[in-house]
């Protein structure tokens, strides 16, 4: 049987660089041999795509150095490859624009395609989509760069109606970065001139009322998607900020997560349900939050690439619902070219 040739898409623009490459590594050494003909591109902070020997180096040292070609005088690099695994997080990379690329060039990617990826990325638009739907979900407003700096007054009061406290996020980032808690206006402005530093477009939204459990269910799938059993993660922080994601030990998950089982049915359910309203391929984790106290549980966020190395939380929920790495990155994979 002719192997099948997977590109392996790693690094890239965003935060997550480092653990990008982290991924891809553990993806790499994954994929079975005996099925599978496995290269990998790195991608620089800057974008550009390094050739084969400057991106083993950077697969080796854990980040790319600067160098590398245009990403569009590279695309012929995909052909011939089967199918695309972009193991990218973030903007150019998570958001479609990588998917699209690949599109044109007729080749299968592996996870969701361009209106899912997109739609995921930004936290506004995955709102209003899933509101559409009816998913419970925490107040949210979002404000625009060009509204905040022609009349900053009506932007604050809009936003103050929310109540505080309210967390202030740049629409299009992830891995929490220039995300801020605020309690008052004061603290709001501040937040608001840091979110407008890293984006167009900011969304506010109402605190829970509590500090929310942080519950995480992974998605399996094209068109019947599987839900894997849910996980939480618990750590001492006020919130799940960069510092917490990123510093070891920081942060402890807990498969299965302890709580009642209706609920975690519901979380399971909602995280298929929202899988479909957000037109997603493959895989997703699905991020909530849930209060004891209600037994409320709020839809947070989908992502459409989430870390992914071997102690990942999305590979650990899949492998708790028996699906091991390995069995794992080749039915991803396979659901690429099954889309095809
Ligand atoms: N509305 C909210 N209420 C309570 N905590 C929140 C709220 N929004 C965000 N947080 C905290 O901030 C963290 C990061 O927010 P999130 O929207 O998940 O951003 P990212 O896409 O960067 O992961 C969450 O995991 C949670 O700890
Ligand atoms: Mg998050």
């Amino acid at each position: 049987m002719k192997k099948t040739r997977v590109l392996v898409l790693a690094g890239g623009q965003s935060e997550e660089h480092e653990v990008s490459i982290r991924s891809a590594r553990s993806i790499l050494e994954a994929l079975p041999k005996d099925r599978f003909e496995v290269t990998s591109t790195v991608i620089s902070r800057e974008g550009r795509w390094l050739p084969a020997p400057e991106s083993a180096r950077a697969l080796a040292n854990g980040s790319a150095a600067s160098g590398g070609a245009l990403v569009l005088h590279e695309a012929a690099t995909a052909e011939g490859y089967d199918v695309v695994f972009p193991v990218l997080h973030g903007p150019n990379g998570e958001d479609g624009t990588v998917q699209g690329m690949l599109k044109l060039a007729g080749i299968p990617c592996v996870g969701s395609g361009v209106l899912g990826s997109a739609v995921c990325m930004d936290k506004v638009m995955t709102k209003s989509v899933l509101a559409a739907h009816g998913f419970p979900q925490v107040a949210y407003r979002l404000v625009t760069r060009a509204e905040f700096s022609s009349k900053p007054e009506d932007a604050i009061s809009k936003l103050a109606a929310l109540g505080f406290p309210v967390f202030v996020k740049p629409a299009n980032l992830g891995s929490s970065v220039g995300i801020s808690k605020a309690r008052n206006e004061v603290e709001l402005r501040a937040a608001l001139r840091l979110a407008f530093d890293l984006d167009r477009r900011v969304i506010v939204e109402a605190a829970t009322r509590s500090k929310p459990r942080e519950i995480e269910v992974g998605v399996l799938g094209n068109d019947s998607p599987m839900a894997s059993p849910v996980g939480e993660l618990t750590f001492d922080s006020e919130f799940y900020d960069y510092d917490t994601k990123y510093t070891a030990g920081k942060a402890e998950m807990h498969i299965p997560a302890k709580i009642p089982e209706a609920v975690s049915e519901r979380a399971r359910q909602m995280a298929i349900d929202a899988f479909k309203a957000l037109d997603c391929a493959g895989l997703a984790r699905v991020d909530f939050f849930y209060l004891d106290e209600t037994g409320e549980l709020f839809l947070n966020e989908l992502n459409t690439m989430p870390g992914f190395t071997k102690t990942s939380m999305y590979p650990e929920l899949l492998r708790a619902a028996g699906v091991d790495y390995s069995a794992l990155v080749t039915k991803l994979v396979e659901l690429a070219l099954e889309r095809r």
